[in-house]
């Protein structure tokens, strides 16, 4: 099968639907959590994010789906609306049940431009779900939480893996049509940039924030996850979400593209972070 061909944009459409899961966030088997749980779960800082973030991409996709001519490549993209709205829903539901509190903010606008804000959305699922994949298994080893949540969110997660490759196979499938295959390296290099400057932006912009909170508003992000990460190196992280990303690509076809930059790049720094001379335990850290 060439990559750009009809066979491939055949292949990928009936895989992406045929993989698609039934469920709604209502019939998941939510445990009951102990106060101290609780309390970790309503401190972690970014479930109203989330919620936006998930919600906005649904209405995004839907609307972008409804402007797309290719009849097999419309029901896809619709069929990712749909699942980005069911995140948002799974994301709303776990706030009602838990009581976490989150602020009341105006949900982000859409732009009128579709096709450039669903290209721009599948780069950063795709740098942001590499990172998450690790953090999520991080996470999940450090037991902080029960593993009943993890069972829930460990199929979200799969379906974002399953947007990536579709993301991923679209677009070179796009551009090859459209004759611009050769330029598939430059374009991800300059997407993904573009990526990584907004999310810096963004970083830049909490930290300022956060400097004008008062410090007494620690929450999970000052407590919980420090604790999970004591022992977290770069390398460390590299590693697990490296071996994550791997995990999850591998269940689907293997005629299909997989999104490369972050792992082979990401690949590259874990093995120069190996040959760096490790820094000694200090006796302190050995007694304790
Ligand atoms: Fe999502
Ligand atoms: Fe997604």
């Amino acid at each position: 099968m060439r990559i750009g061909s009809e066979e491939h944009k055949q292949l990928l459409c009936d895989w992406f639907m045929n993989s698609h899961l039934l469920y709604e966030p209502e019939e998941l088997p939510w445990p009951q959590l102990d106060g101290t749980t609780l309390d970790r779960l309503r401190g972690i800082p970014f479930w109203d994010e989330a919620l936006r973030t998930e919600s906005r991409a649904g209405q995004m996709l839907d609307m972008y789906a409804a402007t797309v001519k290719d009849p097999t490549i419309r029901e896809a993209i619709a069929l990712q609306g749909r699942e980005e709205a069911r995140h948002g829903r799974v994301i709303q539901y776990l706030i009602d049940r838990y009581n976490v509190n989150v602020p009341d903010k105006e949900a982000p606008e859409i732009p009128a431009d579709l096709e450039p804000e669903f290209i721009r959305f599948g780069y950063g699922e795709c740098f942001d779900s590499f990172f998450a994949f690790g953090l999520f298994e991080i996470a999940r080893q450090s037991k902080l939480m029960p593993e009943a949540l993890f069972t829930i969110f460990d199929p979200i997660l799969d379906e974002e893996a399953r947007h990536m490759t579709f993301f991923i196979n679209w677009i070179a499938y796009k551009q090859i049509q459209e004759g611009k295959g050769w330029l598939r390296p430059f374009n991800s290099l300059w997407q993904y940039s573009g990526a990584l400057q907004r999310r810096l932006d963004n970083l830049t912009g909490i930290t300022k924030k956060k400097k004008k909170e008062s410090s007494s508003q620690k929450g999970f992000t000052a407590t919980g996850v420090k604790s999970f990460t004591l022992n977290l190196t770069l390398e460390k992280f590299l590693e697990v979400c490296i071996a994550e990303n791997a995990k999850r690509m591998s269940k689907y076809d293997d005629r299909l593209l997989r999104p490369e930059f972050l792992p082979v790049l990401s690949g590259v720094a874990y093995q120069t972070l190996k040959l760096l001379p490790k820094k000694k335990p200090s006796p302190v850290a050995d007694a304790a």
